[in-house]
This record gives structure tokens, C-alpha cells and sequence, in this order.
């Protein structure tokens, strides 16, 4: 069981899980330096997570919602890239362990003046960094800067490849409602060719044994997604472009921003046309199950990708996806902090 002090004992009391408790007892403990992707996880590191993130949301619960776990320790985050939902949630939840929070945008740092990332990444070590979360519009960004400094680096997104941060909040979400989610069915519906967020949830949505369909048009699916070696978790995953049929029997439906720019690319016949075969609506989710979360990682635009009736309905989680992203990444800054060398 993970325990943060200092306790505040008389506002220790634990927040009750919204149903089940997750069914898997985290028996690992944090090695790694980095978090680049959710694909390389077992199932008991994301138990982990999962169960330091409820100590974590019981922290924000009391009176003062923070501690001094992290004092001493620097937290940078560098972004290339926009970001509200992440970049916030990465300084609060930095913030809430007493750690030290430095935030550097790209467009106000000497990355425009030419300097390259690998330089940038040395010079923010150089600077005292202990953990470096970073956003980046190429894959393997993340993976490159890791390999070149010794703070433990945190991928905040990179390009179309991984986001594992978001997967981790959404199955903190979807465990809080749903329970164990194994053998659970969850759809993910969309532009999932260019959609991190997609990849880093498929990965750790199978390794917690759900069933996970990818839906959309054919020109925005990964049909290779399926033949990954070194993939196989105990979930499954299927690709359909039937949304009706991948919508039977749902436990969770989560949309994907459609990106206006895959319209430019020809991907996308129209938008006008997408809406009127993919966009989430009260009307299609009466297909799923009774109570089945609807979900979106941000930003959304409401009126393509989901309807605002979707969008802010009873079965939304659409923003305590965002609260609890503060949880899930103290979890993460906790883990990483404890598993560097002293
Ligand atoms: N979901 C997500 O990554 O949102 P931001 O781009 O606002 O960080």
C-alpha cells in the first residue's frame, strides 16, 4: 500500500472508489528512468500507478491537497508543442509534492534560436533537472532525449507515437467506473492513425485484459496495429470501420479529435460526412451498455467528433479525465523521483 506523509490524519479518509476497486494487486515496485510509452508496462507497473495515484487523489482531498515528498527535486517541462490539459496537470501535481517546477515553452527558449533538443536536453540537466516532461511534434523525440541525459525523462507526447500519460488517466478513470476492466469492451473512435493517445491506450487497455475496438474510416485506421509483435496483452484488439456494430455491447466509448488538417491530406472525404457516420451522439451510444462512460481526451471539438450532448451527458467523464490526470501524474512524478539513484 502506498503511503504519502506527512498524513493529515483527520482528513485521511480515503476517497471511495465510484465502484470496484481494480482486481489486480501491484506486486512491482518503479525501476525505470523514463516513461516513453505504455507498450513496454506490465500489467503489475500499471497497478502500480493505478493504486499510487488513489493515495495521490486522497492527498488532493485534504484541507491543503499537498505534501513535501518532492522537495529538493526539479520537475522541467519543455514543450514544442501546445498543450493545456498536460502541461497544467504535470506543474499542479509537481507542485503538490514540493517539488520545484521550471516551464519552458519552446517559442521563448533558445530552442528559437537553433539550438538543437539534444542540447537542450543537456543544458536543462546541466541547470539541476531531475525529471524532464516533454512534449514534441516528432516520434521518438521523447526516446532521443532520454538517451542523452540522466534525468529521468517523461514522455508528454510525441508526435503520432505515444502519449502515455493520457492512457494511464484514462484507465484511472474507466477502473474507478467500471472496475477490473478485463474482458471489457472499449471503443476508441476516430482519427487513430495519427492519435497517440490511441496507441498508448490500445497498449495498456490489453495488458489490463480489455477488449479494444478501433473504429473509423478506413483512410484514419492502423490495420497493422493488430500484428504487432510483443503486443499481444490478455486484452484483444479489433479495427472496424462499423461504428454501429463496434458500438454493441460497449462498456466505454472514447472519441478522438479529428485533426482538420487530415482533411487537407485527403484523408477525410469531408467533415460533413464524418459527422454523419462517426460523431458520437446520444442517439448511437443507446447501442452500447447501460452506463457505458463516454470519454475524450481533449481538446475536443464538439460538433465533429462528438456531440455537445455527448460531450456534457450523464455518462460523460470528459472532465474528471482532466482532474484526475493531476493524481495520475503525482503518481508518476512520485515513482520516478523514488526510483532515481541518490
Ligand atoms: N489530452 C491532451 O494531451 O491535452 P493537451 O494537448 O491540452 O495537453
Amino acid at each position: 500500500m502506498v503511503s504519502i506523509e506527512p498524513a493529515a490524519p483527520e482528513a485521511a479518509t480515503e476517497a471511495p472508489p465510484l465502484q470496484a476497486e481494480a482486481s489486480t494487486e501491484p506486486t512491482a515496485t518503479w525501476t525505470r528512468k523514463d516513461l516513453l510509452d505504455t507498450d513496454v508496462l506490465s500489467g503489475e507497473e500499471i497497478g502500480l500507478v493505478l493504486e499510487t495515484a488513489d493515495a495521490m487523489a486522497e492527498v488532493r482531498e485534504r484541507p491543503v491537497g499537498r505534501v513535501a515528498t518532492l522537495r529538493g527535486t526539479t520537475v522541467v517541462t519543455l514543450f514544442y508543442e501546445n498543450s493545456t490539459r498536460t502541461r497544467a496537470s504535470f506543474e499542479i501535481a509537481a507542485k503538490a509534492l514540493g517539488a520545484d517546477v521550471i516551464n519552458l515553452a519552446a517559442a521563448g527558449s533558445s530552442v528559437g534560436k537553433g539550438e538543437s533538443l539534444i542540447d537542450t536536453v543537456r543544458t536543462i540537466e546541466a541547470v539541476g533537472a531531475d525529471i524532464l516532461v516533454m512534449r514534441h511534434p516528432s516520434s521518438g523525440a521523447a526516446a532521443l532525449a532520454a538517451r542523452h541525459t540522466d534525468a529521468s525523462v517523461v514522455n508528454g507526447g510525441d508526435g503520432a507515437h505515444a502519449h502515455p500519460t493520457q492512457a494511464l488517466l484514462d484507465l484511472y478513470t474507466m477502473r474507478r467506473h467500471v472496475g477490473d476492466l478485463a474482458g471489457r469492451k472499449v471503443v476508441i473512435v476516430g482519427d487513430v492513425l495519427h492519435s497517440r493517445v490511441a496507441r498508448s491506450n490500445l497498449w495498456a487497455l490489453m495488458a489490463a485484459g480489455a477488449q479494444v475496438t478501433l473504429c473509423g474510416p478506413a483512410t484514419l485506421l492502423p490495420r497493422t496495429l493488430r500484428t504487432l509483435p510483443g503486443h499481444e496483452g490478455p486484452g484483444g484488439c479489433e479495427v472496424t470501420s462499423d461504428l454501429e456494430a463496434a458500438l454493441l455491447g460497449a462498456d466505454v466509448v472514447m472519441a478522438l479529435r479529428i485533426q482538420r488538417e487530415r482533411q487537407e491530406q485527403g484523408l477525410l472525404p469531408s467533415l460533413r460526412e464524418y459527422i454523419r457516420q462517426y460523431q458520437i451522439t446520444e442517439e448511437r451510444l443507446a447501442r452500447a451498455n447501460p452506463g457505458a462512460l463516454v470519454m475524450h481526451p481533449g481538446p475536443m471539438n464538439e460538433g465533429v467528433e462528438i456531440a455537445p450532448e455527448a460531450a456534457h451527458g450523464l455518462r460523460s467523464v470528459v472532465e474528471e479525465q482532466v482532474t484526475n490526470g493531476v493524481a495520475v501524474r503525482m503518481a508518476i512524478l512520485y515513482l520516478m523521483a523514488t526510483a532515481r539513484p541518490r
